[in-house]
């Protein structure tokens, strides 16, 4: 089984993006063969500055790295390092209709938001079938905002083996993490970068501790009944066992139980789980040299897959040599 997904370097990852999708990751590398890559090409279509791209792309390598991807097992690679993916994407963008496009839901809302749109946005789904195509990936673990691209994946396969006659490439099935809860921020929505409510696990222990002590919580006095629905109820089950948080809810429910209580609790619990991922961070930190090897291996085997799927997709099409 090849598992094959792709993660936008965008800045430090929070608590949210870690139960979403990067523990996700983690936990798969050890029931097939798995493929992560960073995708800096992707990153285009919002990132501008050249000296954050690259800074961003190194920090998510190091990111996947403290967080439990061993390379000596799955490939982790830098998508740049790839540029078999642009070719593979124009062969694709020819049999990808307009209208397909149009239809995307990503490209949409950002017309909407009366954003200055180019084509890179446009055929965005179009470079990110051609990630997954040349692997011929059998499973894409992404989150659901990610499930109408996969579909179109499926889409321009079908359109380019039926165009030329040849089953080139394996239709992937998607994996959506649906049955991951959405982790809420300290504001009570969504975690999200761009909601500035995020609790980032690889930031300074103080700042981690002000997130935290910052949840929004409402004025209920400690005697009466709580809401466990709450953000930082949420949160700090996130941190326990089942017949723990049974116990902390029941207090909750009965009154008494204090917000502060919980959250120097939740703030204790959350640093001692992520203690191993930032003691691993702060080793690959200092060995620069080393994650270059690792991406650099990922490159090589990552080629091993993609050229032969490359070269079939060229000679159906009829480019180069017969061969
Ligand atoms: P952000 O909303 O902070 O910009 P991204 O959109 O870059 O995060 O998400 C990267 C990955 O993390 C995606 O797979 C997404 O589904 C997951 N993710 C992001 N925020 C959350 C959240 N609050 N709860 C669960 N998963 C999340
Ligand atoms: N579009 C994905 C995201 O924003 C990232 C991505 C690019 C990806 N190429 C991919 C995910 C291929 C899975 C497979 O999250």
């Amino acid at each position: 089984m090849r598992i094959l997904s792709g993660i936008q370097p965008s800045g430090e990852p929070h608590v949210g993006n870690f139960f979403g999708a990067m523990r996700q990751h983690v936990e798969l590398q050890a029931k097939g063969e798995a493929i992560y890559f960073l995708a800096d090409y992707h990153s285009m279509t919002s990132i501008r500055d050249a000296g954050e791209r690259r800074r961003f792309t190194h920090e998510l390598a190091l990111d996947y790295l403290a967080c439990g991807i061993d390379p000596a097992r799955a490939i982790l690679y830098r998508q740049s390092d790839l540029p078999e993916v642009t070719e593979l994407a124009w062969i694709l963008s020819t049999v990808t209709p307009m209208g397909l496009l149009e239809r995307a839901h990503s490209f949409k809302d950002k017309v909407a938001q009366g954003l200055a749109v180019h084509h890179g946005l446009f055929a965005y789904p179009v470079l990110m079938a051609a990630d997954i195509l040349i692997y011929n990936a059998d499973i894409v673990p992404v989150g659901q905002d990610q499930k109408q691209h996969l579909e179109m994946t499926r889409d321009i396969a079908g359109s380019f083996n039926h165009c030329y006659g040849r089953e080139v490439f394996k239709l992937p099935e998607p994996m959506i993490l649906e049955n991951v809860a959405v982790v809420p921020g300290t504001d009570g929505r969504k975690m999200s970068k761009s909601y500035d409510n995020t609790i980032r696990m690889f930031a300074p222990q103080g700042e981690i501790k002000k997130a935290v002590m910052g949840i929004v919580t409402d004025s209920t006095p400690v005697d009466q009944p709580k809401d466990t629905a709450a953000a930082l109820f949420q949160l700090w089950s996130l941190f326990a066992k089942d017949d723990e948080r049974a116990a902390l809810f029941a207090r909750a429910q009965a009154g008494g139980l204090g917000y502060g209580e919980v959250k120097k609790d939740l703030l204790a619990r959350l640093l001692a789980y992520f203690a191993p991922q930032r003691e691993r961070r702060a080793q690959w930190e200092s060995r620069r040299a080393d994650v270059e090897d690792v991406l650099a291996d990922g490159a090589r085997r990552a080629r091993a897959i993609a050229r032969p799927t490359l070269d079939a997709a060229r000679d159906a099409a009829g480019l180069g040599p017969a061969r």
